[in-house]
């Protein structure tokens, strides 16, 4: 396994690649990699030659009021995670390779990133789609991996790629939870054990939601209030969102019978957590 911290030297090694043939599978990440990161690894181990995960919590994916300068940084434990799962590259570059002084170039898909987290963080989605790009031309990967935990980033990303002709697929993973049902995240690191607790009433809204509907309730507001109840039952969350879309266009929708998106953000403490469930059509 390589380490390259060089943009150019990164887009060097995947042009040999493919040159001599070979397919490139990518997981781009922000690091304090767990399951979740490593379920994409292993998906692009399996459908492609070579596998190239980046490393870089990008900074203009962060409100000002964010946990940028606190977000957790463990790169010799992911480095090794990375080396068991047989990755073939590490891409960490600096903040500085990925942001030269004076680059004032975005790219934001408009309506789909003012949407669910976008609403919630005004911002976030123009840095995500700007640095996937800029990370899309380095590393110019045949498939790229993106975890349905963050759903709203794989409907705007899926639109960018079309908007904007990269000539790649989209592989969405589904989500990795613990075994009591929480799902898999970074900032979970955040929170104390009473914490880690009360984080589970995001999975009970949703498993809550799904039942009603294999019960046949269909109707969004009727599911929308009984999502929202569940974590009012829980005083050590604050609720964000909870929403029931179109998973394509992030459109609210009035029934779930052709298939929906279900997505709830709640704080804990100041930890921020989204969850969601993908509700197949009747
Ligand atoms: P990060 O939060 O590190 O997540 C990297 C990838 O792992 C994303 O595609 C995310 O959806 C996926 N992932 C995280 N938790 C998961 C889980 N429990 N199950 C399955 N997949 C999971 O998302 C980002 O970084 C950044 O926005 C990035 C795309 C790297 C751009 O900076």
């Amino acid at each position: 396994m390589n380490i390259v911290n060089s943009a150019r030297q990164m887009s060097q090694i995947v042009r040999q690649a493919h040159g001599a043939g070979k397919s490139i599978g990518f997981v781009p990440t922000m690091g304090a990699l767990h399951e979740g990161h490593l379920s994409l690894v292993r998906a692009a181990r399996e459908q492609t030659d070579i596998v190239v995960c980046s490393i870089f919590v990008n900074p203009t994916q962060f409100g000002p009021t964010e946990d940028f300068s606190k977000y957790p940084r463990t790169f010799e434990r992911d480095r090794d995670m990375l080396g068991t799962e047989k990755t073939d590259y590490i891409f960490f570059p600096s903040v500085e390779e990925m942001y030269p002084a004076g680059a004032t170039t975005w790219v934001h898909v408009e309506g789909l990133s003012e949407k669910l987290d976008g609403k919630s963080r005004p911002g976030h989605f123009r840095g995500v789609t700007t640095v996937v790009s800029k990370l899309f031309h380095i590393v110019q990967p045949d498939k790229a991996f993106f975890g349905q935990k963050d759903a709203a980033q794989v409907a705007v990303i899926r639109k960018m790629v079309r908007d904007l002709n990269f000539d790649l697929e989209i592989v969405v993973c589904p989500i990795v939870r613990e075994p009591d049902g929480l799902a898999m995240s970074s900032r979970n690191a955040y929170l104390d054990p009473t914490q880690r607790k009360q984080a589970l009433v995001l999975s009970r809204s949703l498993t809550h939601v799904q039942e009603l509907i294999d019960r046949g309730e269909l109707m969004t507001d009727a599911l929308i209030t009984a999502g929202k109840q569940t974590i009012a039952s829980e005083p050590g969350a604050r609720l964000d969102y909870f929403e029931i879309v179109d998973p394509d266009t992030l459109n609210p929708v009035e029934d779930v019978a052709k298939g929906a998106l279900v997505a709830v953000a709640a704080y804990v403490g100041a930890t921020r957590l989204i969850d969601n469930v993908l509700i197949s059509s009747r």
